[in-house]
């Protein structure tokens, strides 16, 4: 498996954590995880593979700052690099914007050509909508630690198990 960056926004912390839960289940493969908001254009681009995690904030907006970082991802060829999505959200309170930010980061890689990696079923979630939904099925690892704290360790395992298969190059 390649080396892995990981780069998550949070405003609360909870993507943090699960960052954090994350690199720990990947193990020696991961060289660092970092806050977006620390990060530069050079941190992104010479990542092997990344891991990139998202809340959604303000009905289906990006973490104030993945949106600050989005433009620079403009700089960044992601050709055929590996690239994961993890999202945060909340299925109940925002049910018909359930993690809309990881489609739109999921948009922008695709259009960077990323070769995103870690696609999720949608099965085992409560929500009415979301953008994050690619035929049919997450474009990443869904999270809901507002209200589905206890199924996020398990959910983190099994998705690890998956793309480290997916993420070798
Ligand atoms: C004001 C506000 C707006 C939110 N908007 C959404 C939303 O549109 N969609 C969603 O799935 N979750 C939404 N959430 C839930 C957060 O994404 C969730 O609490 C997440 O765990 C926060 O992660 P963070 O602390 O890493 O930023 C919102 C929460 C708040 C307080």
């Amino acid at each position: 498996m390649a080396n892995v960056r990981i780069f998550y926004g949070s405003t609360t912390g909870n993507t943090g954590e699960v960052a954090a839960l994350i690199a720990e289940s990947l193990g020696d493969t991961v060289e660092y995880v970092r806050d977006i908001s620390c990060a530069s254009v050079e941190d992104v681009s010479g990542a092997e593979a990344l891991i990139l995690g998202v809340s959604t904030w303000d009905d289906g907006q990006l973490q104030q700052d993945w949106e600050n970082f989005l433009p620079k991802l403009d700089e960044i060829d992601l050709q055929g690099k590996p690239v994961a999505l993890f999202g945060l959200g909340n299925s109940y309170g925002f049910s018909e914007q359930f993690c809309d930010a990881m489609g739109i980061l999921y948009r922008k890689i695709v259009q960077r050509c990323g070769r995103v990696v870690g696609f999720w079923p949608n099965e085992g979630y409560s929500f009415k909508a979301s953008d994050a939904l690619v035929n049919g099925h997450f474009c990443g690892l869904a999270l809901d630690q507002d209200n589905d704290r206890a199924k996020t360790p398990d959910r983190v395992r099994r998705w690890v198990d998956q793309i480290r298969g997916d993420m070798a190059v």
